[in-house]
């Protein structure tokens, strides 16, 4: 018998499957097998309370014109698929995005983001539709604002929108409603201020409605990008299904590198649960020179979404209940310097890696573990994480298994223009 099929009839102590040997050149023990069997199948999408039109497919139509439209920016050259382009598993490729400036964050998938409480490397955003809000005003990405969003969707969308959420303000009443606008109390003299705080707090309050209903169909739409299967998948279900080999669908390679992966490795401490993401925090210790500038990561993160205008708590919220929020502590010493946990699912396919995109390949990626090169900066290594000391198979091992979670993403193009 096959050192893994052993294994797998201690774990659930039934009879053999029929079939021939285990291909598999590796041993997972009961707990590793366990594990495994955590990671996969992703389950359906959770709900987002806060969202009412979060699973209207209307919405999601709406959302996907949105979400291609380069009207929605300064230049009128940048949309969210810029950087989030369906052909790269909705990343760009770049160590850092390019809108209409340089940012300095690595632009993430958006496959799968269903599945996290936080959105950002920082959490800064506690829904996928006030997340969509942020690039929108950001000078870096879109560099628009949201009066000008309000009168591109009564110009353009305005039918579809009615539809959904009832009569539009009266946007062409240009005494109300100007040009454009946005609170900036950072430039209390700046035009955007100036022409916000001149409206009345009620055509404000309408503009910011229209504004987070923006944010919402493009989550309804984001909704829409489900992780596909990967031999990973398909691996765990042929084993759930009594075939120990796992039908063939990982390499023994692989195999042996799920086993680190769950076992010695210990990368599920953090990666774990079927988005092989744990939802939290964690500084890696990433070495950062100082003409770099210290990006503290969560600790400001933190701060921002517990007072965030458009946050699960506000008056935009279709709920009231949020438990995330209710028990985020922004002073959590750890917060220094951590970033959001990733999911690995994709992971092959969105090089390349970490908030600053420091690494351009997996390989890169797995040495850091190795060695953990250097000390923070500032704060301390998540303490959990020792040097692994990988030899060259080992990580040849663990980038077979990375490899194993890739599929082909759900595809989106842009609607004709209205
Ligand atoms: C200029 C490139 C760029 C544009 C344009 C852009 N994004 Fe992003 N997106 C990023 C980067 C970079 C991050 C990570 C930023 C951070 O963590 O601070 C990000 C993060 C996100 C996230 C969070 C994902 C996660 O795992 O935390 C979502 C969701 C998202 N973007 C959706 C959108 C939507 C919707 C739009 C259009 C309204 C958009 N993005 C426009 C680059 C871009
Ligand atoms: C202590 C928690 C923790 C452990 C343990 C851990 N990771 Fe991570 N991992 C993270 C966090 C947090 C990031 C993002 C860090 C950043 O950008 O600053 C990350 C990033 C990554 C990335 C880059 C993904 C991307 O899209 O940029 C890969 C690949 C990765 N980890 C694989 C692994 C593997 C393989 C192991 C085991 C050898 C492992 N991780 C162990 C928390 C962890």
């Amino acid at each position: 018998m096959s050192p893994i099929l052993l294994s797998l009839l201690l774990a659930c102590g039934g009879p053999a499957p029929s079939g021939g040997p285990s291909a598999a050149e590796t041993t997972l023990t009961a707990r590793e097998l366990a594990q495994v069997m955590s990671l996969s199948p992703l389950p359906e999408r959770p709900p987002s309370p806060s969202n009412r039109v979060a699973d209207n497919a209307d919405a999601a139509a709406l959302g996907l014109a949105l979400f291609f439209d380069v009207r929605l920016s300064s230049n009128g050259a940048v949309s969210c698929a810029t950087c989030h382009q369906p052909a790269r598993h909705y990343t760009d490729g770049e160590r850092v995005a390019k809108g209409v400036a340089v940012g300095k964050r690595n632009t993430p998938t958006l496959l799968g983001g269903m599945y996290s409480s936080w959105q950002f490397w920082d959490g800064r955003a506690d829904t996928i539709w006030s997340q969509a809000l942020g690039p929108i005003e950001s000078p870096l990405e879109h560099n628009l604002d949201r009066v000008r969003v309000a009168h591109h969707v009564f110009n353009h969308y305005k039918a579809p929108y009615e539809a959904l959420f009832g009569p539009m303000p009266p946007l062409d009443d240009r005494a109300r409603f100007p040009e454009f606008g946005r609170p900036n109390p950072g430039e209390p003299q700046g035009p955007d201020h100036l022409q916000w705080t001149a409206m009345s707090e009620a055509d404000q309050r309408a503009v910011n409605e229209v504004f987070a209903n923006v944010g919402k169909v493009m989550e309804a739409f984001q909704r829409t990008l489900t992780p596909q299967p990967s031999n990973f998948d398909r691996y765990v279900a042929a084993v759930r299904a009594g075939d120990a080999t796992g039908g063939g669908h990982l390499s023994p390679q692989a195999e042996a590198g799920l086993k680190l992966f769950v076992g010695e490795a210990s990368c599920v401490l953090c990666h774990n649960g079927p988005n092989l993401a744990d939802d939290a925090f964690h500084s890696l210790g990433l070495p950062t020179t100082p003409s770099e500038g210290l990006d503290m990561g969560r600790a400001v993160g933190a701060r921002r979404v517990l007072t965030a205008e458009f946050n699960c708590a506000g008056p935009y919220s279709d709920t009231t209940d949020c438990p995330e929020l209710r028990y985020l502590n922004p002073e959590f010493p750890d917060f220094i310097l951590a970033f959001k946990t990733p999911s690995l699912r994709h992971v092959a396919q969105t090089a390349p890696y970490m908030h600053d995109g420091r690494f351009q390949t997996l390989d890169e990626v797995l040495n850091f573990y190795s060695t953990l090169p250097g000390e923070p900066p500032l704060g301390h290594r998540e303490l959990t994480l020792k040097p692994l000391k990988l030899n060259d198979s080992e990580i040849a091992a663990l980038r077979a298994f990375l490899e194993s979670l890739s599929a082909p993403s759900p595809e989106a193009s842009p609607p004709s223009p209205s």
